[in-house]
């Protein structure tokens, strides 16, 4: 959610955070600041806004230091404001953290504090965390006993970094529920909360696990526990480099990642099909291939986008493999004390792999002896590590807040995985073969989808005057209209609603006039004659069709007023070229509007916060 970044090496420690800051800053962008160890000094300058009002602040300013910790900040506890943003300082102005997630007895802490004659000058949690630090530094005269200490009584999520001017030459992190990762350079290491605050400087890495933290000094590191346990971590290799993460000429990352689809869906079933068996290679299914073969239902969970691709699973999995399916929101499974069975699978969907409601349902299907999966892009992230198998999506960095090429690299990993089990089950090798020779397709489709990027456009710039949107759309693509329905409403914030379109008559077609555009998805499939009864229905009322189609369907012309076609591929795949449209549409509407793309308001990526 926020973008944690610390730097103890040689290069100058302002220059390495504000970099990280811009590379961490589509995680959170309503405040940021920086803290320094100046000629002796603990230093920290921080600022309401984006990294660039952080930057105007430093302008003119030349500092040496060689250590220093950054943050960019979505606002949790207290609104966003100079005082509220981090880093904050302990009473003696000595030490200096940044953090990430929620401390969940802060009040308590805060009192006890208060009790003993501290004093607060923001409305944040981390505060109360900064100040405990310095409370437990009195009593010990050791920051890493401090900072131990004081996370030993913390109740709730942190990744954190510490610094002060105590013992400038370190720097400590932390994790419990909020990711951290540790590059090593030569002698020097950056710590973040993300990869890509890092890859510029070294691509070895060490993820922290939960109750780790890192004491980094200029030659050298060590890890614990914060039960005091000396830990030893793997090194690993990132493995994407700095032109996934920058916008390579595009205006904007959403748009970047929208043209990247027809490369990031060929990674994603890469060396996993194949073709002449009519099978699916999935490796990281292998250790649970028992399970996978005695399975009687399968629970898919999510959030947002990562939720309607679960929905997309459901029609996929129950129909190639017979095996039954529910859906939840993540959000609905944690709280809900959800029946889990002896031969049940429950698999977790998630881009970032950090979400906290997808991380703490998976937690609890754990706790109900349930086998768990995940479907993630994030290699090393805490959903990956905490699931007991699965298949990563490999749509490589997604840094435009709504998700784009990880949606359909989701829904290409769980064809795979449809194949794979239905191929287990009744699924016949000719099914499979045509299956996998059009999932090799996909890439190519897409770009004649992509080409039509203008005509799109065009159709963003008619309609943006409208205020509110319905997306239509049955079977495989009842959850694509779900889908476009969101990209549209999160960075254009027009409102927009999806339906199954047999609903419409239940309710919504009381909203339908001439203002009113539908967007009706309607491939050729076998209810394609059901939704073209549904867009007359719409139609009698004046209401104004939009239709994404399949290729050469003249007849869908005489129904709608505008139709972007796609072309022809199974019913099942329909929606990884369906929704590619709506993608764009979303993308363009939000431009003509005039709205930040990238960081559309009181959103940020990865939500590691309930
Ligand atoms: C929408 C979007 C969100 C995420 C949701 C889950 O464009 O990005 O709805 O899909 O917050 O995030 P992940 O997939 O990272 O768990």
């Amino acid at each position: 959610m926020c973008g944690i970044v610390g730097y103890i090496g040689k290069r100058n420690a302002v220059k390495v955070l504000i970099n990280g800051l811009q590379r961490l800053e589509y995680r959170g962008y309503d405040s940021a600041g920086l803290s320094i160890v100046e000629n002796g000094e603990l230093v920290t300058f921080k600022k309401k806004g984006k990294v660039a009002e952080l930057v105007k602040l430093l302008e003119d300013r030349n500092f040496d230091s060689t250590v220093g910790i950054a943050h960019t900040r979505w606002a949790t506890h207290g609104e966003p404001s100079d005082i509220n943003a981090h880093p904050h300082t302990d009473n003696s102005g000595k030490i200096s953290i940044v953090h990430n997630g929620i401390i969940e007895n802060y009040h308590s802490l805060k009192q006890m504090l208060i009790s003993k004659g501290y004093t607060f000058v923001s409305e944040t949690d981390t505060e109360v965390l900064a100040v405990l630090i310095g409370y437990f530094y009195e009593k010990t005269k050791d920051l890493e006993e401090a900072v131990r200490t004081a996370l030993s009584e913390v109740q709730g999520t942190f990744g954190i970094a510490v610094l002060s001017s105590y013992e400038p030459d370190k720097i400590i992190a932390a994790r419990r529920g909020s990711p951290m990762i540790v590059g090593i350079g030569e002698n020097e290491f950056i710590v973040a909360s993300d990869a890509a605050a890092i890859i510029q400087y070294t691509r070895q890495v060490i993820y922290l696990s939960d109750n780790e933290m890192v004491t980094l000094n200029r030659e050298s590191y060590n890890t614990k526990t914060i039960d005091n346990v000396v830990t030893n971590n793997i090194i690993h290799l990132v493995d994407f480099d700095l032109s996934k993460i920058e916008k390579g000429g595009f205006e904007h990352f959403m748009l970047k990642e929208i043209f990247e689809q027809p490369q990031t869906i060929r990674d994603s079933f890469r060396g996993r099909l194949l073709v002449e068996e009519g099978e699916a290679r999935l490796g990281g299914l292998l250790p649970v291939l028992d399970k996978l073969r005695e399975v009687d239902r399968i629970i898919i969970t999510g959030c947002g986008t990562s939720w309607h691709a679960g929905l997309v699973g459901e029609y996929l999995i129950e129909n190639l493999c017979g095996i039954p399916v529910e859906v939840e929101y993540a959000s609905e499974f944690r709280y809900r004390n959800p029946i889990i069975r002896k031969n049940d699978i429950v698999i977790a969907i998630s881009q970032s792999g950090e979400t906290a409601d997808t991380l703490a349902a998976v937690q609890e299907a754990k706790q109900k002896n349930a086998t768990v999966l995940g479907i993630v892009n994030v290699v090393g992230s805490s959903i990956a590590r905490e699931t007991n198998a699965g298949v990563y999506i490999h749509a490589g960095p997604e840094i435009g807040v709504a998700s784009t090429k990880a949606f359909t690299s989701q829904l290409v990993v769980l064809s795979l995985i449809a194949l794979f089990l239905g191929r287990m089950r009744n699924l016949s090798k000719i099914e499979g073969i045509q299956i996998a020779r059009a999932i090799k397709e996909l890439p190519s489709q897409v770009e004649k989808i992509l080409d039509k990027a203008e005509q799109i456009r065009e159709i963003a710039r008619e309609f943006s005057y409208s205020r509110n949107f319905l997306y239509l759309g049955r079977g495989y693509n009842f959850p694509v209209a779900l889908e476009g329905a969101l990209k549209l409403k999160e960075i254009s914030y027009i409102h927009a609603e999806g339906y199954p379109s047999a609903e419409m008559k239940h309710g919504p077609i009381a909203l339908i006039d001439e203002n009113m555009p539908v967007v009706f998805i309607a491939p050729k499939d076998e209810i394609y004659d059901k939704v073209i009864s549904n867009i007359e229905e719409v139609r009698s009322r004046k209401g104004r069709v939009i239709a994404v189609a399949t290729e050469n369907d003249e007849r869908i012309t005489k129904f709608a007023e505008r139709v972007i076609y796609v072309p022809d591929t199974l019913p099942m795949l329909t929606p990884i070229l369906t929704v590619i449209p709506l993608q764009l549409l979303a993308y363009y509407m939000a431009v003509e509007l005039g709205c930040n793309v990238d960081q559309p308001r009181n959103l940020a990526k990865s939500v590691t916060v309930e």
